[in-house]
């Protein structure tokens, strides 16, 4: 169900305190693409009760009760300021026009408000757009020991730098899908300028509506909750034998069909990146 009020990242939002806005990690916030209404989705097992108003105005704002998987949109080109409960605390945030925001779980279970990728209602909101750092691509690819035999699928491909390195550095096949067009536009002009058109294929999809089975190599930079949700179509349809390389989060359920884990290391001050390899 999509509500309509009138008027009105893996690494995403983090939390703030009452009065001060989402502070979202940079190279998300240049990232996201604006759309024509600014939507909240629920992507918790609750239902999330909250506030939301136009910045500027001086009237109460809103209540709102949102139903996990719905979300709510609002048309306008103001930014909104939202409130929500967590236990007894007040959170307080002010959100951009036109941009798609979901509540979520913190690694903590806590309930947060985090950026999305997009707004559509007909397709989940798997991950916000970050880009997997090249050290760590390369490292994926590595693992996965990809090859010119190899039809690579990155589901949720962003700019394509996975599916465009295994093509340019190991002659694989590859196809992107990204629900975010401005993404597909940035893959195809990356394939070009790297030469390899002709190995691969940029689609814009919904993830779940695409059908998958020909993969031998599978690539995820998805949240954890996200592959949770593909496990059942990777148990369904992938061919005993793919491949499957994830960045940070792990495939819930898929413990025995783990055969590699590694950490990477991309800058000093930051958590190593985590890369895990299973085998359908
Ligand atoms: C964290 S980024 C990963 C990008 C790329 N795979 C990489 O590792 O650099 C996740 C991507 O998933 C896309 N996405 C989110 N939900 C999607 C859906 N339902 N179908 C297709 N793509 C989706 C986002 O637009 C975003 O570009």
């Amino acid at each position: 169900m999509v509500g309509f009020v009138a008027a009105a990242w893996f690494l995403v939002v983090s939390p703030s305190t009452q009065g001060t806005n989402p502070r979202p990690n940079p190279d998300i916030n240049a990232q996201v693409e604006k759309q024509e209404e600014l939507t909240i989705r629920n992507i918790t097992h609750e239902t999330v009760r909250y506030r939301i108003k136009p910045s500027s105005s001086v009237s109460d704002p809103v209540r709102m009760t949102i139903h996990m998987g719905d979300i709510d949109m609002f048309p306008g080109n103001e930014s909104m300021d939202v409130s929500f409960q967590r236990g007894t605390e007040t959170i307080s945030y002010r959100l951009d026009v036109g941009m798609p925001y979901s509540f979520r779980y913190d690694e903590n279970d806590e309930l947060e408000l985090y950026e999305g990728s997009h707004g559509r209602d007909d397709a989940p909101d798997l991950a916000p757009f970050v880009p997997t750092p090249m050290v760590v691509v390369e490292k994926m690819l590595e693992m996965v020991r990809v090859n010119r035999n190899d039809i690579l699928y990155d589901l949720g491909c962003g700019d394509g730098r996975i599916v465009i390195l295994a093509a340019k550095k190991y002659g694989a096949r590859g196809v992107g899908i990204d629900i975010d067009p401005q993404r597909i536009e940035e893959a195809n002009a990356a394939a070009r300028e790297a030469g390899v058109e002709n190995l691969v294929e940029f689609r814009r999809q919904d993830v779940f509506k695409v059908d998958f089975s020909e993969a031998t190599v599978i690539a995820l930079y998805l949240l954890e909750e996200s592959n949770e949700l593909l496990r059942p179509l990777f148990d369904r349809f992938l061919q005993p034998g793919t491949r499957v390389v994830s960045h940070n989060y792990p495939v819930p359920g898929w413990k025995e069909k783990e055969m590699e884990f590694a950490s990477v290391k991309v800058e000093d001050d930051e958590e190593p990146h985590d890369v895990y390899l299973y085998l359908r």
